[in-house]
């Protein structure tokens, strides 16, 4: 096998050639489908996406299983040895009617444990990158861990179904806030969080939507938990929380 910083530099290469296709297939028409209905949408790009990222890691590691969104990589089934997470565009909804605010990204888990992160900011053209054994960076520029926030003093990101059902007294949260955000992409939302934008991030997430953002974040000390408190299950879909130590301590007081 090879080293990480080998595998690292091959994903990067991967991950910003994958970013130029897409930059490239917005100038022309996109194919988009309802996947469960008119607020889920998959587009060609999305597609196109997941199958040249997959081909390019089963080349950098042929050992590894691929989990993707679209489906084009493995009936994943157990976190043991390497497992490659895919989210080939994360915020469909906003590549679609924004064509901003949207991400491309993957994770590299050995055993259950992350060790390698990857959220590309397409429109803002940054790339968050890293892990544990690297630290976090933002293209060339290593980040420092965000300040760490109490709820009262910081903006929160909570997803739009969360806050308008009031599930977890997220309402309460909102108002103990200086404000609730909603960006509409868990990857650009985790980005915030590890900018120091926001003090937290709590959405209802499946395993690509968090796998990249987690090993980041907590690369940089913050917490990635249930929103119960307890730990993520890689393979399942929950609703998650990202914050600050002071944030999620209160987030998950005012929820539970
Ligand atoms: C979605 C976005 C959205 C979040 C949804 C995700 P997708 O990912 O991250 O912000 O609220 O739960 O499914 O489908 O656009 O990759
Ligand atoms: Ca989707
Ligand atoms: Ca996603
Ligand atoms: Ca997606």
């Amino acid at each position: 096998m090879m080293d990480l910083k080998e595998i690292d530099g091959q994903v990067q290469q991967l991950i910003r050639q994958v970013k130029d296709d897409t930059i490239q297939s917005m100038s022309q028409p996109i194919d988009v489908d309802e996947k469960t209905g008119r607020k889920d949408l998959v587009t060609t790009v999305d597609k196109r996406n997941e199958q040249s990222l997959i081909l390019g890691l089963r080349k950098i590691l042929p050992e590894a299983q691929i989990l993707g969104e679209e489906g084009f990589g493995d009936q994943v089934t157990g976190t043991d040895g390497w497992t490659w997470i895919v989210d080939p565009i994360d915020g469909t909804m906003n590549f679609v009617m924004q064509q901003n605010h949207f991400a491309i990204m993957i994770a590299l888990y050995h055993d259950g444990e992350g060790v390698l992160g990857y959220i590309f900011d397409v429109m803002n053209d940054d790339l968050y990158h890293g892990g544990p054994a690297s630290g976090v960076f933002r293209n060339e520029t290593k980040l420092e861990a965000p300040e760490d926030v109490p709820l009262r003093d910081s903006l929160i990101g909570i997803s739009g179904p969360l806050l308008i059902e009031n599930q977890f007294n997220l309402q309460d949260v909102a108002r103990v806030s200086r404000g609730p955000r909603m960006y509409g992409s868990a990857g650009i939302e985790y980005v915030a969080t590890i900018n120091g934008e926001l003090s937290g991030y709590i959405s209802y997430l499946r395993p690509w939507d968090f796998g990249a953002g987690k090993v980041l974040a907590e690369t940089l000390g913050l917490v990635v938990k249930s929103i119960d408190g307890t730990q993520l299950d890689m393979l399942s879909s929950t609703v998650v929380l990202v914050a600050t130590q002071r944030a999620s301590q209160e987030v998950i007081e005012l929820a539970n």
